[in-house]
């Protein structure tokens, strides 16, 4: 495998360049491939199997473009599909996202902490191993945020609606008593202002994409594949859905124009 063979990314939609621009952070050389699969968003509403589909046909369209590591950055997709690709690809190296419930175990003082996914996330086994293997002794409230995702794909990241929804889910979480706040899904980032001025200052609010964007390095030094080229590196961006909607956003989340193609 080649050094300067890009790295794939993808998601559902937008969700991902929350861990894109981490990785871009930590990796600035590395060339990056990152598929939006907005034309079946939201995943988070679909069943485990049908998830597992749409992720088999993205990393395969991602692997025939040579990409040297697939980033899964959907925890929905990984929580349905992460298991069953490295199966199916045994030599591939994946990454995954998973809710950080062991920062937050580690940081909380109350004992409390929350998680905000998909309905999809916290079905999956995934999740359960998380628990499990991390939060025995501290008390872990899930709480799914149906429509959140479609607010932020329609660019209502800052909207009245936007935060009555946040509202609604996080004022009883506060009120149990939580000082952490895992961010369990790619897309939340993007809202994470809202949730920090419903939250205040008393509740950490926890995001791995860079967690994720180190592993990646640490992953690909291991393999001696980092790509050492001095220059910046480029970014490619497929999308199944609407072409110049994603332009739009990528414009309004990342402040960057992008070279968006219909996949
Ligand atoms: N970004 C995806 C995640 O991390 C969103 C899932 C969806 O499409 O519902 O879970």
């Amino acid at each position: 495998m080649n050094k300067d063979a890009p790295i794939g990314i993808f998601d559902s939609g937008l969700g991902g360049l929350s861990v894109l621009r981490r990785v871009r952070e930590e990796l600035p050389s590395e060339n990056i491939i990152y598929y939006a699969d907005s034309a079946h968003i939201p995943y988070g509403e679909k069943s485990l199997e049908e998830i597992r589909k749409l992720s088999l046909g993205v990393t395969e369209f991602l692997l025939e473009k040579g990409c040297k590591m697939i980033v899964i950055a959907c925890n929905t997709a990984s929580a349905a599909a992460l298991k069953f690709l490295r199966e199916e690809f045994p030599h591939v190296i994946f990454v995954g996202m998973e809710p950080a419930v062991k920062p937050a175990a580690e940081q909380t003082q109350s004992g409390i902490v929350g998680v905000i996914a998909t309905a999809a996330t916290f079905q999956g086994e995934l999740f359960a191993s998380v628990i499990d293997r991390f939060a025995q002794n501290v008390t872990v409230l899930q709480q799914p945020c149906p429509g959140l995702v479609r607010q932020i794909e329609n660019g209502e990241t800052d909207s009245p609606q936007t935060e009555e929804m946040l509202r609604g889910w996080l004022e009883p979480m506060k009120e149990k008593g939580i000082d952490a706040l895992v961010l369990g899904c790619t897309h939340y980032p993007f809202v994470e202002k809202t949730i920090a001025k419903i939250l205040g200052p008393g509740v950490q609010i926890i995001d791995p994409a860079p967690a994720v964007a180190r592993r990646i390095k640490f992953l690909l030094g291991g393999e001696k594949l980092l790509n050492e080229n001095p220059q910046k590196g480029r970014v490619a961006y497929f999308t199944s859905g609407d072409t110049e909607k994603f332009s739009g956003m990528l414009e309004m989340l990342l402040h960057e124009k992008g070279n968006v193609r219909k996949a």
